[in-house]
């Protein structure tokens, strides 16, 4: 199994890896936020990883920036989407890709990872709700329960909450 940075060339293999993880009603929206965002060109820069095992891709993973008003010293990313092939679950590719996205993150001084998703799985991670209790997403959350984060470089934690702005490929509200 190996990890690697995603590039253009990965565009159908990323959408295959979410068409098959997510469920019907979910897969199209999500494939094609994963193309999007390996298409869209941020400041930081948006990362991409793939699992690849032999010659097949079957895990994906992005990380983008978001960013807040009046803090330039600031940078947070968020985690989404996330998707491994059915036939490939449970075998840690999940973790690993987490894992590896959060050391890269790490090294370039993000202070805080947002996610929004199945808290259950993220809190394995040490995602906390209150973490990002303190930060307001973009849009309405149809799922509040999902809003997490973690802080990962020294960073203080908001006393109120501030609004956070997206890239372009996640400005969607039926995305969130
Ligand atoms: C969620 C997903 C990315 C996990 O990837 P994975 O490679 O199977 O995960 P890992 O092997 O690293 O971890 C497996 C562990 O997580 C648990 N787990 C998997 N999905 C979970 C979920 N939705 N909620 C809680 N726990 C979950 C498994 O039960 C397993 O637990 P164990 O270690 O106690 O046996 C994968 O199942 C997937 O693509 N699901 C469909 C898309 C999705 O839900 N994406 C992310 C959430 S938005």
């Amino acid at each position: 199994m190996h990890i690697r940075i995603a590039t253009s060339l990965d565009r159908d293999d990323v959408r295959e890896v979410h068409l098959c993880a997510f469920p019907k009603g979910e897969r199209e929206i999500v494939s094609k936020l994963a193309v999007n965002l390996l298409f869209e060109e941020t400041t930081p820069q948006t990362i991409s990883l793939v699992v690849e095992t032999g010659v097949a891709v079957v895990g994906h993973v992005a990380f983008s920036p978001v960013a807040i008003d009046n803090n330039e010293n600031w940078q947070g990313y968020i985690l989404a989407p996330l998707g491994v092939k059915p036939d490939y679950q449970n075998c840690r590719i999940g973790s690993k890709l987490i894992d590896r996205g959060m050391q890269q993150l790490l090294k370039l001084g993000v202070n805080i990872l947002f996610v929004y998703g199945d808290s259950k799985y993220y809190s394995r991670f040490d995602f906390r709700a209150d973490v990002a209790d303190q930060y307001t997403p973009p849009y309405k959350l149809q799922y509040p329960f999902g809003w997490q984060a973690i802080a990962l470089n020294d960073t203080n934690i908001a006393k109120s909450s501030i609004k956070i702005a997206c890239v372009n490929s996640l400005c969607d509200p039926e995305l969130w």
